[in-house]
């Protein structure tokens, strides 16, 4: 009699144990499913731009377009080295409780930076090399420093990515909610918006390499691999949420604070894409020169913007480019 109990429970506990299974695996995969997404999208990426400039080599993005035009000359971090000094004290000198910023991170901090901005499962946002930092003094009892684009907290930002020099950036998307933050991220750089109906990619991707005024148009790939940039004429660092807000004035669009999630977002977006390049950053502010454009190719048969692997520029409006095209040279 014992054993029919067991016998008719076992192909109900199989069913049980296969429909377990396969739940989890429907959960465990899904991100992996909806990966192919942003993964698709990086490979367009890159394919764009190695396509668009086939003379430059994948890694010099890292360096932003001066870089690669070969404006580089020998060492650069002599030139900032000094500005460096700032940080390594707040980073090498004790909390009151004896810790120091590099229990915070694995490997002591060496190499963390390439790996943010980074997705916070707890709190279910993207969570900012700046905002980490901050999160470390307060797990150490101190107050979070108030500015994210200015003062100690950027002298702490530049040390740190200094310890990632070199290191592959690999920004990951552990889960759907960090594939949204990318998705949000993605759509604000490829949204026309503000005065001038411009988006990001209207200027860093279709108009890369041109002229806008004196400043070059950089490339999309590589932004954020080397910044903070250091102003050596103003003895500043320049985060990329100030680049951005400069950009975004500079497009008629409003600005946005260095600690809101459309920010963020963006900020992710663009260090995935630039996943497999080595973090180059800190760097000194570039000067501008035009880089060498594929010139066998008329601008005609370029991949432009608007037929992007699949992607659109997202139209507010009906832009006619041969009138954008005035202002670029
Ligand atoms: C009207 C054209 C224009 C638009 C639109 C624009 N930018 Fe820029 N951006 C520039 C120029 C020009 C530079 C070169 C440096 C400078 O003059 O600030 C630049 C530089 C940058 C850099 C630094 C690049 C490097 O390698 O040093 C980043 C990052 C960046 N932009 C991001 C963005 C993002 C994100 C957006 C969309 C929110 C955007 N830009 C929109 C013109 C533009």
């Amino acid at each position: 009699m014992w054993h029919t109990e067991p016998a008719r429970s076992r192909p109900m506990g199989r069913a049980l144990a296969r429909a377990a299974i396969a739940l989890a695996a429907l959960l465990l995969c899904a991100p992996q499913t909806a990966l192919a997404g942003p993964r698709q999208a990086r490979a367009a990426f890159w394919r764009y731009f190695r396509q668009r400039f086939p003379g430059i080599r994948m890694s010099d993005y890292a360096r932003g377009v001066p870089a690669a035009s070969g404006q580089h000359p020998g060492p650069r971090a002599s030139l900032y080295a000094a500005a460096l000094t700032k940080g390594r004290r707040l980073w090498t000198t004790p909390f009151p409780n004896g810790h120091t910023y590099a229990g915070c991170f694995a490997h002591g901090g060496v190499g963390a930076a390439a790996a943010y901005p980074r997705f916070d499962i707890a709190t279910g946002s993207v969570q900012t090399l700046e905002m980490a930092l901050n999160a470390c003094r307060v797990h150490n009892g101190l107050p979070a420093y108030h500015s994210l684009v200015r003062g100690p907290l950027v002298d702490l930002d530049a040390y740190c990515k200094a310890l990632a020099i070199g290191r592959t950036i690999h920004i990951t998307l552990p889960t759907r909610a960090a594939i949204r933050a990318f998705a949000r991220g993605e759509h604000f750089f490829w949204a026309r918006r503000g005065q001038r109906n411009f988006s990001c990619a209207t200027c860093h991707v279709q108009h890369a390499g041109q002229h806008l005024g004196h400043a070059i148009l950089t490339a999309a790939l590589g932004q954020g691999a080397h910044f903070p940039l250091y102003r050596p004429a103003t003895r500043t660092w320049i985060p990329i949420a100030r680049q951005y807000r400069h950009c975004l004035h500079r497009a008629g669009m409003v600005p946005l604070s260095a600690d809101s999630r459309t920010y963020r977002d963006l900020l992710l977006y663009e260090m995935y894409m630039n996943n497999g390049l080595p973090l180059a950053g800190p760097d000194l502010a570039p000067r501008s020169t035009p880089i060498p454009r594929n010139k066998s190719t008329t601008p005609a048969s370029l991949p432009t913007a608007e037929n992007f692997a699949g992607k659109q520029l997202l139209s507010r409006a009906a832009v006619c480019f041969s009138t954008l095209d005035r202002g670029f040279s």
